[in-house]
C-alpha cells in the first residue's frame, strides 16, 4: 500500500447535524484529537515516507480553531502539502472571514468548503461564498465541494477523495438512516463491488481522534496509538481482511453471502448495503467495525 494521503478528523463534533452525513457530525458527537495526538499521527506519517499530504477534517475541524492552526503550522514545517475540509460556518462576513484564515496564509495549499442543500438552505451559501472570496484573496487555493441531493442521479460517483464540484450523496453513516427512504432501490445482489473506495491500494486513508486508521467510514484498519502507521500499512492483506476481503470478491453483497446475514430485497446503493451489513456484523468484528461515533450510536443512544 503507498498512501499519500492521511486525513485527521480532527473533531467528530460539528456544529451540523447534516442529514447525509457519513460521519455523524453533530454538537452532541465526542472524539476530539489533542495537540499531542495531531503530533502523533504526523510523526507516524513521516516515519512512513510516502504521505505527502495531510489533510484536517472532522467533523468541523474549525471548532478548534488553535489545534486546527498549530496542527497546519506544523504539518507543513514538516514538509506536508496541508489541506482542510470545512462547512465554512465561521465566514459570516468578508472581513470576519479574512480573520479566520488569515493566520492559515502560507501553509495551507486547499482549502475545500462545503456548500449544498444539507449544509443550508442554499446550494452555493453566502457564507461559502465569503470564504471563498476570503481565500482567494489571501491566496489559498480553494474550491467548493457540493453533494447532490437524494433524487440526483446524474451527479459524478466519487472514488476516494471527495473532489471539488458536485458528486453523488452515499447512503452511509446519517445518510442510510435519514435519507434513504428518498432513494429508489435496487436489488441485493446487483451491488457486487465497492464503487468509491480502493480497497487493495487506497492512496488516502483516514484517522480519527481515538487513532483508529479508517478505509472508509467505520472499517478501521488499526489503531495508530497502539501501533505503528507504517506496521499496519504492511500488514494489510486486503484479500485476507475479514471485510475487505469479501468486499472485494464480490462487493457488499458478498459480505451478506459470506456471513449469512439477513438482508431486505433492495437497497439504495452500494454503501447502504455494505452499511448495513456492517451494521450486522459489529458483534462480530469489534475491533474493525468501530468506533460507536461512526455507527451513530452516541452516549445514550
Ligand atoms: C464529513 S464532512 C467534514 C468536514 C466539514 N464538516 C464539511 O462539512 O465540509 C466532509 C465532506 O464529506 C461530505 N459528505 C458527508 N457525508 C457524505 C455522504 N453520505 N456522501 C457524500 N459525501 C458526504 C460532506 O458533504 C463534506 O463535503
Ligand atoms: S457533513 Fe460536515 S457539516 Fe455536515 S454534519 Fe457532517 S461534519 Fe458537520
Amino acid at each position: 500500500m503507498e498512501l499519500t494521503g492521511l486525513h485527521l478528523l480532527l473533531t467528530y463534533q460539528c456544529n451540523l447535524e447534516c442529514s447525509h452525513c457519513f460521519v455523524w457530525g453533530s454538537p452532541r458527537q465526542s472524539g476530539t484529537m489533542t495537540l499531542r495526538n495531531v503530533r502523533h499521527v504526523l510523526q507516524q506519517a513521516e516515519d512512513l515516507g510516502t504521505v505527502e499530504w495531510i489533510y484536517f477534517e472532522g467533523g468541523e475541524p474549525f471548532l478548534y480553531h488553535a489545534v486546527l492552526l498549530k496542527g497546519v503550522k506544523e504539518a507543513a514545517s514538516m514538509g506536508f502539502r496541508v489541506g482542510i475540509v470545512s462547512n465554512g460556518y465561521w465566514a459570516t462576513d468578508l472581513e470576519d472571514a479574512l480573520e479566520w484564515l488569515r493566520p492559515f496564509a502560507g501553509s495551507v495549499e486547499d482549502l475545500s468548503i462545503s456548500s449544498d442543500l444539507y449544509h443550508g438552505m442554499e446550494s452555493l451559501s453566502q457564507r461559502a461564498r465569503n470564504a471563498s472570496v476570503a481565500a482567494e484573496q489571501l491566496g489559498i487555493p480553494t474550491g467548493v465541494i457540493s453533494v447532490a441531493g437524494p433524487g440526483m442521479t446524474n451527479a459524478a460517483s466519487a472514488v476516494g477523495q471527495l473532489p471539488v464540484g458536485e458528486t453523488e450523496v452515499m447512503y452511509r453513516g446519517r445518510a442510510a438512516d435519514k435519507l434513504v427512504a428518498k432513494a429508489a432501490r435496487h436489488p441485493w445482489e446487483q451491488f457486487a463491488e465497492c464503487p468509491h473506495e480502493d480497497l487493495r491500494e487506497p492512496g488516502r486513508l483516514h484517522v480519527d481522534p481515538f487513532g483508529n486508521l479508517h478505509i472508509c467510514q467505520g472499517i478501521s484498519l488499526g489503531n495508530l496509538f497502539h501501533k505503528p502507521l507504517k506496521e499496519i500499512c504492511e500488514s494489510y492483506d486486503p484479500d485476507s481482511h475479514p471485510i475487505t476481503g469479501p468486499l472485494l470478491e464480490g462487493g457488499p453483497a458478498e459480505l451478506v453471502r459470506r456471513y449469512g446475514l439477513p438482508h431486505e430485497e433492495e437497497y439504495a446503493d452500494a454503501c447502504h448495503l455494505c452499511y448495513e451489513a456492517r451494521r450486522v456484523l459489529r458483534r462480530r468484528f469489534p475491533e474493525i467495525l468501530m468506533p460507536d461515533q461512526m455507527y451513530g450510536v452516541t452516549d445514550g443512544s
